[in-house]
C-alpha cells in the first residue's frame, strides 16, 4: 500500500504543481485535475493488483471490481480533496482501505505535500510516518477543536446537518472544515483534532480513516451510534473521551 501510494503521489504532485500554474489561465483547471484523479487511481490500481492479485476494488473513479478472491477488497479514493485540489489549496490525499469480508484491516491516508503518511494495520496501531498515533487526551469539550464536512444543498441531509453545526460551535473551541474527510479523520488519530462528523460521505472518504482513528484509541460510528458508516455514509469520529458527547450532539433524529 506504501509502495503504492508514494508512487502514485509522485504524478500528483507534478499535476498539483501544474494546477498552481493553471490557475491564472483562462482555459480553468477541471479537465486537467479529472484526468489527474483518474491516471492516479488507475496507477494505484495497477500497483496494488500486481501486490495482490485477485482482490476487488471500490474506487471513487472506477466503481467497483469484483476480485477472484471475494474475501478482500482494496477501497480507494485517488485525491481525496479534490476542491482543495482544483484551486491549488494545497490540502488533499490518496487513501486506501483494504477489507476482509466486510472488515476494514488496514487504512493508509497519504498528504504527498506535507510528506504525510498515516497507516495503521488492525491491531498493530496507527503511525505518520515513523511515529505512532494516539488519540488527543482532551476531556473537555469546551476545549475540543472538531472537523466537519458540509454536503452540497439540495443534497441528503443538508437541512438535516446545519441544524448539528450550531450544536457543536457552542458546545466547543471550534469547528474546522478543511475539505478532505480522510485527513479530517487522520487528524483526530493523530490527536490534532478532537473528533470529526459528517453525513453524506462516500466508504472511500472514510474507509481508511476508520481503522487509523480505532488503532489510534478513538471510537468511530455512524450518527444513529451503529456502525454502519460505509453504507449509511455517516460518521462520528473522536477520541475515547469525547465520542459520546460529540454523538449525542450529532445524533441521527
Ligand atoms: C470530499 C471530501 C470532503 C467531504 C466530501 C467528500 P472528494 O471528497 O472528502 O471533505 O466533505 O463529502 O466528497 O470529492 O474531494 O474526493
Ligand atoms: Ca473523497
Amino acid at each position: 500500500m506504501m509502495n503504492a501510494a508514494r508512487k502514485a503521489a509522485r504524478g500528483l504532485i507534478r499535476d498539483f504543481g501544474e494546477v498552481e500554474n493553471l490557475q491564472v489561465s483562462l482555459k480553468g483547471t477541471s479537465d486537467f485535475v479529472s484526468s489527474a484523479d483518474l491516471k492516479t487511481e488507475r496507477l494505484l490500481r495497477q500497483e496494488l493488483e500486481k501486490a495482490r492479485p485477485g482482490f476487488g476494488f471500490l474506487m471513487e473513479e472506477g466503481g467497483e471490481v469484483i476480485g477472484s478472491d471475494t474475501s478482500h477488497r482494496w477501497i480507494i479514493d485517488p485525491i481525496d480533496g479534490t476542491t482543495n485540489f482544483l484551486h491549488g489549496i494545497p490540502h488533499f490525499a490518496i487513501s486506501i482501505g483494504l477489507e476482509r469480508d466486510g472488515e476494514i484491516i488496514a487504512g493508509l491516508v497519504y498528504d504527498p505535500v506535507h510528506d504525510e503518511l498515516y497507516h495503521a494495520e488492525k491491531g498493530g496501531g496507527t503511525f505518520l510516518n515513523d511515529r505512532r498515533l494516539r488519540v488527543s487526551a482532551r476531556r473537555k469539550i469546551e476545549e475540543s477543536i472538531f472537523a466537519t464536512g458540509i454536503p452540497f444543498k439540495g443534497r441528503d441531509g443538508h437541512e438535516d446537518f446545519l441544524e448539528t453545526v450550531p450544536k457543536v460551535m457552542n458546545a466547543s473551541a471550534g469547528v474546522r472544515r478543511f475539505g478532505s474527510a480522510s485527513l479530517d479523520m487522520a487528524y483526530v488519530a493523530a490527536g490534532r483534532y478532537e473528533g470529526y462528523w459528517e453525513t453524506g460521505i462516500k466508504a472511500w472518504d472514510i474507509a481508511a480513516g476508520i481503522i487509523l482513528v480505532r488503532e489510534a484509541g478513538g471510537y468511530v460510528t455512524d450518527r444513529a451510534g451503529g456502525q454502519d458508516m460505509l453504507t449509511k455514509g455517516s460518521v462520528v469520529a473522536a477520541n475515547d473521551q469525547l465520542h459520546k458527547t460529540l454523538l449525542s450532539l450529532v445524533k441521527e433524529k
